[in-house]
């Protein structure tokens, strides 16, 4: 690992496992098979059935090249090398993520001289002075958190973005009702992401907290509905 990934964590500080994670995605995110199995662009693109590049392309292109931008969790695939490439000179990528193993293959995918800080900590608890950065990206993540552990990460990526910055959000939605995947993608999710049809349920805007106003929202679906991308400008 180069320098500028060393990754940064608080040596006073322990940052523990988040019980739903070892409970429920030890098999995607824990377990050191986790990373040798998931980390292959063509099976992540086969879990959103074709969808990779697409929804990606559709996060690079809501961050401009300068300024700050927090990514909250790493995720498999080539999206935050592509985020750290799109990058200019005066712009600048964190990432956090709870796990050590993850932040440990994403400065293995990223280049040597790359500028990224990979951050070790829990998405409800930044440890991040607020107002540090011009956009937060949250690809994928929320679907796997419990309601109050969601609502705690979206406060944080608000709380840490500047006013009138962006937080973007990517995440599974209530496809059409006719979509051919509805079913089985319901059964699916209730069997291994229990917590990820609350999001078919209810709209992102539910799970924000109260009291923080934000000067515009816009959303837009993919693939029947089956993803959507939330914009929420602080
Ligand atoms: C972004 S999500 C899922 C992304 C997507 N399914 C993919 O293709 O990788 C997975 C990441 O979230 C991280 N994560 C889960 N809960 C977290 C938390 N509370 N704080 C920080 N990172 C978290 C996991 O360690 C993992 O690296």
């Amino acid at each position: 690992m180069s320098s500028a990934l060393a990754y940064a964590a608080d040596p006073a500080a322990t940052v523990p496992v988040p019980s739903y994670l070892q409970e429920f995605y030890w098999w995607a995110y824990v377990h050191p098979w986790a990373v040798r199995t998931f980390e292959r662009g063509w099976l992540v693109d086969l879990i959103l059935f074709g969808n990779y590049e697409r929804l990606r392309d559709s996060a690079l292109a809501e961050i401009p090249a300068s300024g700050r931008t927090l990514q909250i969790a790493c995720v498999y695939g080539d999206l935050t090398v592509r985020l750290s490439e799109h990058l200019a000179e005066n712009g600048a990528l964190d990432v956090v993520d709870v796990m050590p193993i993850q932040l440990q293959n994403l400065a293995r995918k990223l280049p040597r001289d790359s500028k990224t800080r990979l951050i070790h900590r829990d998405s409800t608890a930044l440890g991040i002075a607020d107002a540090t950065y011009d956009q937060a990206l949250i690809f994928f993540l929320l679907h796997e958190q419990p309601l109050p552990v969601r609502r705690r990460t979206l406060a944080e990526a608000i709380r840490v973005v500047k006013p009138g910055g962006k937080i973007i959000v990517l995440d599974y939605h209530r496809p059409n009702r006719r979509h051919p995947l509805r079913r089985p993608m319901r059964a699916l999710l209730r069997r291994l992401e229990p917590f990820a049809l609350d999001l078919w349920q209810s709209e992102l805007t539910e799970f924000l907290p109260a009291g923080i106003p934000l000067a515009a929202m816009r959303k837009h679906t993919y693939f029947g509905g089956l993803y959507q991308k939330v914009v929420l400008i602080r």
